[in-house]
């Protein structure tokens, strides 16, 4: 009986532990992340001098007032391990160590991320977290990070499922709320299984600064990243968001309308909105694209529906994506080159199904006022067809509400 009455214990015991590391620090991400990201730019050239001078920036230039928070340091900041199983942060470039920089940043009132690799080695060939999750974890914690963002390199014969939710445990048990941020390249249909793990999943490879391209390589085109997210909206939600990949707005390779578009479309899919460019010294126009507060108020719409892929007409497409108070958000995307002159009647339509809640129906039978969100004008109501010449690669994004 006793016998009996210990094994139940012991059975229970296991149970509440197993309930307590599985699961993620939840509502660290009600709305889409918003931050910035070392990789897309530097790549692997930064030091504590750089990434102070960046956490400087945003908590100054208008950044940090609406809404970016995250500063986060990717590949190439550790180098090995000490004879402990430490993770060693390069000397060279962050003599000051981790803790001290972690602590800059949060002075500015903002947040600290790093990243690292399931696999035995990051995606540079440095050391992975593979063998040493809940170590890692420890650290990270004890340096005050508040985001991680976890890859998939070098990653033999690992389950994805298995080795996220490793870590995200390690995480848990390290007791620091550490916002996980999942790196798999959406091989394992993460969508499936990441809202448990994780507050955002990669959805595809890495993005180039590159609009309309198909590279054939593991990197992709703006447009072709999009063309994979319409069928994934139903997946996304609070603290659980596609990720689309982080924002090439402002690097070399894009023109301004074309950052326009980009940083439109990803508002519209409510993607994280993690800038990848150099913010110490952007130009005034990038800078007004980053920081539209009305802009990003659709991504951060606290509904957190990604918009639905209404009408496709090849070179023009049109987005859709409910907000709260009955407003609704349009983004009219000219994927060519040339101009495109748009006469669209809303009363022609009519309605837009929403495919997967159950075929809801959002109907357009009130009187919307229509508002071009990056121009700040209003052009009319829904009753009178909306007129406008929308630039090659560039998007008319409205705002369409029953109150001016
Ligand atoms: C992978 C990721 C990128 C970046 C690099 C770093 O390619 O998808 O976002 O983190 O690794 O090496």
């Amino acid at each position: 009986m006793k016998i009996a009455i210990y094994g139940l214990w012991i059975f229970n015991l296991l149970l509440v532990s197993l309930a307590v590391q599985a699961q993620k620090f939840e509502n660290l991400a009600p709305t889409p992340p918003m931050g910035w990201n070392s990789w897309n730019y530097f790549k692997c050239d930064f030091n504590e001098e750089l990434i102070k001078k960046v956490a400087d920036a945003m908590s100054s230039n208008g950044m940090k007032a609406v809404g970016y928070e995250y500063i986060v340091i990717d590949d190439c900041w550790q180098v090995g391990r000490d004879k402990n199983g430490n993770i060693i942060p390069d000397p060279d470039k962050f003599p000051s160590g981790m803790k001290a920089l972690a602590d800059y940043i949060h002075s500015k009132g903002l947040k600290f991320g790093l990243y690292s690799d399931a696999g035995t080695k990051t995606c540079k060939g440095l050391p992975g977290s593979r063998g040493y999750e809940f170590q890692d974890a420890r650290t990270y914690a004890s340096w005050g990070v508040d985001f991680l963002k976890y890859d998939w390199c070098h990653h033999s014969t690992q389950d994805a499922k298995a080795s996220y939710t490793l870590m995200r445990d390690a995480l848990y048990k390290a007791g620091r709320p550490i916002l996980f941020s999942i790196c798999e390249w959406g091989e394992n249909d993460p969508w499936l299984w990441a809202p448990e793990v994780g507050h955002m999943w990669r959805t595809g490879h890495d993005i180039k600064d590159c609009f309309n391209c198909d590279l054939n390589t593991s990197s992709q085109g703006v447009m072709q990243i999009l063309d994979q997210q319409a069928v994934l909206r139903k997946y996304a939600g609070p603290n659980a968001w596609n990720d689309p990949d982080m924002l090439e707005v402002g690097n070399p390779g894009l023109t301004i309308a074309e950052s326009r578009a980009h940083f439109s479309l990803w508002c519209m899919l409510s993607a994280p909105l993690i800038a990848g460019n150099d913010i110490i010294d952007m130009s005034p126009e990038i800078k007004k694209i980053l920081i539209d507060k009305e802009v990003i108020a659709i991504d951060q719409d606290l509904l957190g529906i990604q918009a639905i892929k209404w009408l496709d007409y090849g070179d023009l497409e049109i987005w859709f994506k409910p907000l709260q108070n009955e407003e609704y958000a349009v983004c009219f995307l000219n994927r060519n080159e040339k101009e495109k002159t748009l006469n669209f009647d809303f009363n022609q339509w009519g309605k837009v199904f929403d495919p997967d809640k159950g075929w809801k129906k959002y109907t357009f039978d009130a009187t919307y006022h229509i508002y071009d969100v990056w121009k700040k004008q209003h052009l009319g109501t829904s009753k009178t067809p909306l007129k406008a010449t929308i630039p090659g690669h560039d998007v008319l994004l409205i705002k369409m509400s029953v109150k001016k």
